[in-house]
C-alpha cells in the first residue's frame, strides 16, 4: 500500500514537471485582444494611406483606437520594429506588433498561431497593399521580427 502511495506522488510530480515545462514552451499570447479585435494604430497626423489603412482595418472587424504623432521614431524604437522595416504607420495588437500595410489575414493568421515573435511588417508602401493605390506587383513580401531585432520572412 506504502508503495503504491509513493508511486502516486512520483507519478504527480512528473505530471507537474511535463506542465510546468510546457507552460514555459508556450510562446506569448495577444493578451490585449478582445473580441471585436482591438488596434492602436500610431501615425502621423497628415497620412493619406494610414487612413485608408485604418478603414480597411475597420472593414477586416478591428475596432480601431488612433494615436498621431509629429514623430513617429520613438514609436519604432518602443516597439522594436527593426531598421529597414519601417513603414508610415505602426499597428499594436494585443502584445503584437503590425508594420505597415500588413494584410489582416497575415495578422489574424498571427493572432491565431501565436508565433514567438514581436511582430509582422511590410516594409516601405508597396502598391496595392491594403490602404494603398495601385496594383500589386506579386505577392508581397512579409516579415516577422523578434524583440532582439532577429528578422525572418513570414508565413512560410
Ligand atoms: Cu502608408
Ligand atoms: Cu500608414
Amino acid at each position: 500500500m506504502k508503495r503504491i502511495v509513493v508511486a502516486g506522488a512520483v507519478g504527480l510530480a512528473l505530471a507537474g514537471g511535463v506542465f510546468l515545462f510546457r507552460s514555459a514552451q508556450t510562446p506569448p499570447l495577444a493578451s490585449g485582444v478582445t473580441t471585436p479585435l482591438s488596434a492602436v494604430v500610431h501615425k502621423t497626423p497628415t497620412c493619406g494611406c494610414c487612413t485608408n489603412y485604418i478603414t480597411y482595418l475597420k472593414r477586416k472587424g478591428f475596432e480601431v483606437e488612433v494615436q498621431n504623432h509629429d514623430d513617429l521614431t520613438a514609436i519604432k524604437e518602443q516597439y522594436g520594429v527593426p531598421a529597414g522595416m519601417e513603414s508610415c504607420h505602426t499597428t499594436v495588437i494585443g502584445d503584437y506588433v503590425s508594420e505597415g500595410h500588413v494584410p489582416a489575414e497575415t495578422i489574424m493568421s498571427m493572432l491565431s498561431e501565436k508565433p514567438s515573435i514581436a511582430g509582422v511588417a511590410l516594409p516601405g508602401m508597396p502598391s496595392g497593399a491594403p490602404g494603398m493605390g495601385g496594383v500589386a506587383r506579386g505577392e508581397f513580401t512579409v516579415y516577422g521580427f523578434s524583440t532582439d531585432g532577429e528578422v525572418t520572412r513570414y508565413g512560410e
